[in-house]
């Protein structure tokens, strides 16, 4: 059993870390923690949280993270604004960056990949054949290495990427057994991804063009947020689209951005 000072302990840990609040997640805190600790041979969660601070960036640090993050995704989740995308924000972009032919696009909390795929598929069904004349690579980050690694290998259950449209299915996977297949290269190449922490200074030296930030804003305070979507803010091109989850909203007169309809931002 965890003890309310272990449990304060880890959740301080994460809080500061990486913005996550478990104030209120006793039970999940313990459940993913608890067969950890004693496959581990832990004597206590003191003992685990101790090599934890001791090497921020040592394995256990990053197991813990790892445990704590829930990365529930999926493909074509909230699919209205992929439509917006295509509809409104691609020929926008196309007609802005004429010259330049750059599109920055970010991904920022893309768990395993299903995401930041479909952006990069939408991009490249949208240019076409015009497409190898484009920079349009998606930059896709999330805190989590593990989910990381799923993402760069790219293999998803065949139910989960027929949710896709049928033509995309066809076009960006090949089928590698009964139930699972794997995204092409073609695919796989548009897609850059890296860990990062929310929580760190971003490292943008270009604007950004469009931010997906969806369904990672749940987990942080009200503070932590505002701050997250200042720091975005102050990154991202004029006339830039921030898309949020569709069960998050940002507080009108706490932010710059300007609302477009549900879920939709811009800078
Ligand atoms: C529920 S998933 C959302 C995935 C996807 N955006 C979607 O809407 O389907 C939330 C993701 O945010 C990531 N995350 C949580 N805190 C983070 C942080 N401080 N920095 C970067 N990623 C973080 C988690 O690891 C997880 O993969």
């Amino acid at each position: 059993m965890i003890t309310e000072q272990e449990f304060d302990r880890i959740v301080g840990y994460v809080k500061r870390k990486a913005g996550i609040n478990l104030a209120e997640k006793h039970v999940l805190v313990q459940g993913r923690l608890e067969n950890y600790i004693q496959r581990n041979g832990y004597s206590s969660y003191h003992e685990f949280m101790d090599l934890v601070e001791r090497f921020p960036t040592g394995k256990e640090a990053k197991d813990l993270m790892n445990m704590l993050t829930t990365n529930h995704t999926y493909f074509w989740r909230e699919h209205e604004q992929f439509t917006y995308l295509k509809q409104e924000v691609f020929p926008y972009l196309r007609k802005k960056t004429e010259s330049t032919k750059d599109w920055r696009i970010w991904c920022a909390a893309s768990s395993s990949g299903e995401e930041p795929y479909t952006l990069a598929m939408l991009c490249m069904d949208f240019l076409g054949l015009e497409h190898p004349k484009w920079d349009t690579k998606v930059l896709a980050t999330d805190i989590d290495t593990n989910v990381l690694e799923q993402a760069i290998r790219g293999v998803y259950t065949k139910d989960s990427v027929e949710q896709l449209p049928h033509q995309y299915v066809r076009r960006f996977f090949r089928q590698i057994n009964d139930i699972e297949y794997r995204v092409t290269d073609e695919l796989k190449k548009e897609v850059l991804f890296r860990q990062f922490n929310l929580m760190h200074q971003l490292p943008f030296r270009k604007p950004l063009h469009v931010v997906f930030l969806r369904n990672v804003m749940i987990y942080f305070d009200e503070p932590t947020k505002e701050k997250l979507l200042h720091n975005i803010y102050e990154k991202m091109e004029p006339g830039g689209y921030l898309f949020i989850g569709s069960t998050e909203s940002i507080s009108q007169n706490k932010t710059k951005f300007q609302y477009i309809q549900p879920a939709i931002y811009r800078k």
